[in-house]
């Protein structure tokens, strides 16, 4: 199969330029300008629209067992969305219970994806527990192809674990030059600022933020810097929502510790004031860490468009409204964390960021699918438009106007955190390794083309561990 996408505005990390991409047998065969069109099958014209590389999702839940109950999409639902909204590479998280085997988790994981996903994906392992048999299981499974490690330094008795153990993940992660992604928040703090507050009869979605404050979160990342220095891992903190955790991190990352940083498209977006609607309808913003208040926005912004940032993910974890975020109608505490944003990431960014003047389309794209691919050992196959590399391309049309809603999106759950909000800019055609998977906006591909994408660790490190 032979594309060719002419006239565009093509944009990497690094430039913009007008170019035509030949695609052929899945690969970018060749960037120049009036290619003979013998024997292309097809071409695409994208005048007046931008040509970016697919889009890549470091930090996206799809099978995922939570508090009581099941994230709602499937890969069938999730690999549409993400296409749809440019994502063509998603690397979800292995949430193993502690009874899990981690590689019976894998296998598991791994049988949600196969023959169902229309995107490409990859995995980050969780560990829940490390106990004598869990370094040989974990060095099989990043000798199966999974180069990233995630740990949860929260969910007290369900996926958090103990200093023990985290001590234990990091020093085989530096071993094998795998890179850990921790979820970092003082579990202790959450746990007794819950109880206090539901005793006191503060059970509404508004008191989820006061019982997590921004420095539970940095205390988390401190803790987490610490034992990167001393082990030498290569950390990347997932879902920083504000200042002091940011800057937690900054300074150790001054002091040399190997730390990458995520934010997510939620805390750029929204903020607390969502989480106190009426009726219930803040349980609908309840994720982890909280979303925070305006000023914290801004400093996000700022962290991401001066390089303090690395990467804008989704951490996508679909819950529906009625059934499900409705366990926590009498208590806070028990409503399952997550915001499904998996398909609007894309657009989010490019109307907040770009059209707003705030990020440039090269820092654009460095934030949604460069740095990823080069965090997580995807470069320079994924992350980039480059001869040689994946033709997974995204055909943007900057002018698109529509609307967000629950009753158009691809996403499983019944509300979108989104409704009604102006979308400008869109995915209007999008590749998968030269297969068109969306035309016009419209999912037009199969379930059975994504693939799984092994990695190598890529953070090995001459120095010796403190
Ligand atoms: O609220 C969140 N973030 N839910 C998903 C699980 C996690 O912490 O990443
Ligand atoms: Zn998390
Ligand atoms: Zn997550």
């Amino acid at each position: 199969m032979t594309l060719l996408i002419r006239n565009g505005q093509v944009v990497t990390a690094s430039d913009t330029y007008q170019a035509d991409l030949l695609c052929r047998d899945g690969l970018i065969a060749a960037i120049g300008r009036e290619f003979d069109t013998t024997g292309v099958d097809e071409v695409i014209d994208a005048s007046g629209k931008y040509v970016f590389p697919g889009f890549i999702d470091p930090h996206v839940h799809i099978h995922l067992p939570f508090m009581g109950t099941h994230a709602k999409d499937d890969y069938v639902s999730a690999s549409r969305a993400a296409l749809v909204g440019g994502t063509t590479t998603l690397i979800e998280m292995i949430c193993p219970n502690r009874q899990e085997h981690p590689e019976r988790a894998f296998e598991h994981w791994m049988s949600h994806a196969v023959g169902r996903s229309a995107c490409d994906f990859s995995f980050h392992m969780g560990i829940s527990r490390f106990d004598d048999s869990t370094a040989a299981a974990l060095r099989r499974i990043v000798a199966a192809g999974v180069a990233s490690f995630k740990v949860f330094l929260a969910y007290q008795g369900v996926f958090g674990i103990d200093d023990t153990e985290l001590f234990r993940t990091l020093s085989l992660a530096r071993e094998l030059g795998v890179i850990v992604a921790a979820h970092c928040e003082n579990e202790t703090l959450v746990a007794e600022r819950q109880r206090q507050l539901i005793v006191a009869g503060k059970t509404g979605p508004e008191w989820h933020e006061p019982s997590r404050p921004m420095a539970v979160e940095a205390a988390g990342v401190a803790h987490l810097m610490t034992f990167a220095e001393l082990t030498g891992a290569a950390v990347y903190v997932v879902h920083t929502s504000c200042r002091p955790a940011v800057e937690a991190a900054l300074a150790a990352r001054r002091r040399g510790v190997r730390v990458s940083l995520e934010t997510v498209i939620p805390y750029l977006v929204l903020d607390d004031s969502y989480a106190r609607l009426p009726d219930f309808e803040g349980a609908k913003y309840v994720m982890s860490p909280p979303i925070r208040d305006r000023s914290q926005q801004e400093f996000l912004w700022n962290a991401v468009r001066n390089g303090e940032i690395d990467c804008v993910a989704t951490d996508h974890a679909p819950f529906d409204f009625r059934g499900q975020k409705e366990l926590g109608r009498d208590d806070f505490t028990r409503i399952p964390n997550g915001i499904p944003s998996l398909e609007h990431r894309v657009d989010l960014l490019y109307d907040h960021g770009v059209r707003r003047g705030r990020i440039d389309p090269c820092r654009f794209v460095e934030l949604a699918s460069t740095r990823a691919a080069k965090t997580f050992g995807l470069f320079p196959r994924k992350g980039t438009i480059a001869v040689g590399s994946d033709a997974d391309l995204v055909v943007y049309d900057p002018d698109y106007q529509g609307q967000f809603s629950a009753s158009t999106h691809q996403m499983a759950t019944d509300y979108s955190a989104f409704e009604g909000w102006p979308q400008h800019g869109r995915s209007e055609l999008v590749t998968v390794r030269g297969r068109v998977q969306v035309r016009d906006g419209r999912f037009v591909g199969t379930h059975d083309h994504g693939e799984f994408l092994r990695r190598v660790p890529t953070h090995h490190s001459a120095n010796k561990p403190v």
